[in-house]
């Protein structure tokens, strides 16, 4: 399998379920792959998952100037060039009724999801090649405003869809694809956690509730959104910048 043969790509939110299993399937279709993640032992987890040389880790804050500039300058100086970003690295806000909504999660989840995916842009893109890819990690709540509770995730997830495409216009001209992924439920952890935190807010089993009404009746496994992600970072998409690509089970449907 070669489909990412020689490509270098970096990954942030590596050491997530989204993050990691993405990096898994890049490196079994031959790329190069840097991890970016918060300090700490997932990190290290996370690469000795890859169980591949051609996988680093780069502990970083996505929405620190500095420190992605640090990793950009790490992985070019470590492999000679950058073909491929997933931006993808995520908090998932506070599931609150608005006249409740601290400010300060707001403004994180903001920093975290619409300064982080600039700021990966703005990096990132001068030192890549011409032709390469970059894949932001939206949502489904990119597109819509779920059920009214997650004020600052709603917001941020559109947010990003924003960055893409001034991104996509700008780089263009390089032959640079930038898209979004809007993932609509993914069966782990940080989606456990918005359900049950959401559920007691509204006295609703959400899981239950999405496994009905999402056409396909089930949640996503994080390799459905991995390949998804694979297709967009790929040669197969090279006519493809500018979307909004759902992986949702149909839910927009
Ligand atoms: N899980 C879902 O159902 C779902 C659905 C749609 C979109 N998404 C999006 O997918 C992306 C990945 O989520 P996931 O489901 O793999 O969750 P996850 O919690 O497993 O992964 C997110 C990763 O981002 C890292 N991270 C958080 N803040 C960071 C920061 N400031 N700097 C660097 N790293 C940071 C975390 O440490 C974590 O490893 C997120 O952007 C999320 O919003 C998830």
């Amino acid at each position: 399998m070669s489909l990412m043969k020689d490509k270098v790509c970096v990954i942030s939110g590596g050491a997530g379920s989204i993050g990691l299993a993405s990096a898994k399937r890049f490196l079994a279709e031959g790329a190069r792959v840097m991890l970016i993640d918060l300090p700490g032992p997932a990190l290290d987890e996370a690469v000795k998952a890859c169980n591949s040389k051609d996988v680093m880790g780069f502990a970083a804050d996505v929405s620190d100037a500095n420190q992605v500039q640090a990793a950009f300058g790490k992985v070019t100086q470590a492999w000679g060039k950058l073909d491929v970003i997933v931006s993808n690295a995520g908090n998932a806000g506070r599931n609150s009724r608005i006249e409740d909504y601290p400010e300060d999660i707001f403004d994180l989840t903001l920093t975290i999801h619409a300064r982080g995916a600039f700021l990966a842009c703005k990096y990132g893109a001068p030192l890549m090649n011409d032709g390469g890819s970059i894949i932001i990690t939206s949502s489904v709540s990119g597109v819509r405003g779920g059920n009214g509770v997650n004020m600052a995730y709603v917001t941020a997830k559109h947010a990003q869809i924003g960055v893409m495409r001034v991104a996509a216009k700008a780089l263009a001209g390089r032959g640079i694809r930038v898209n979004t992924i809007n993932p609509g439920p993914v069966d782990n952890e940080f989606q456990t956690g918005i359900e049950v935190e959401m559920g007691a807010l509204l006295g609703v089993n959400i899981t239950e509730q999405l496994n009905q009404t999402v056409p396909l009746k089930r949640h996503a496994r994080p390799d459905e959104i991995a390949g998804a992600v694979l297709y967009l970072a790929s040669d197969l998409s090279t006519y493809v910048t500018g979307t909004v690509h759902m992986v949702d089970g149909g839910i927009m449907c």
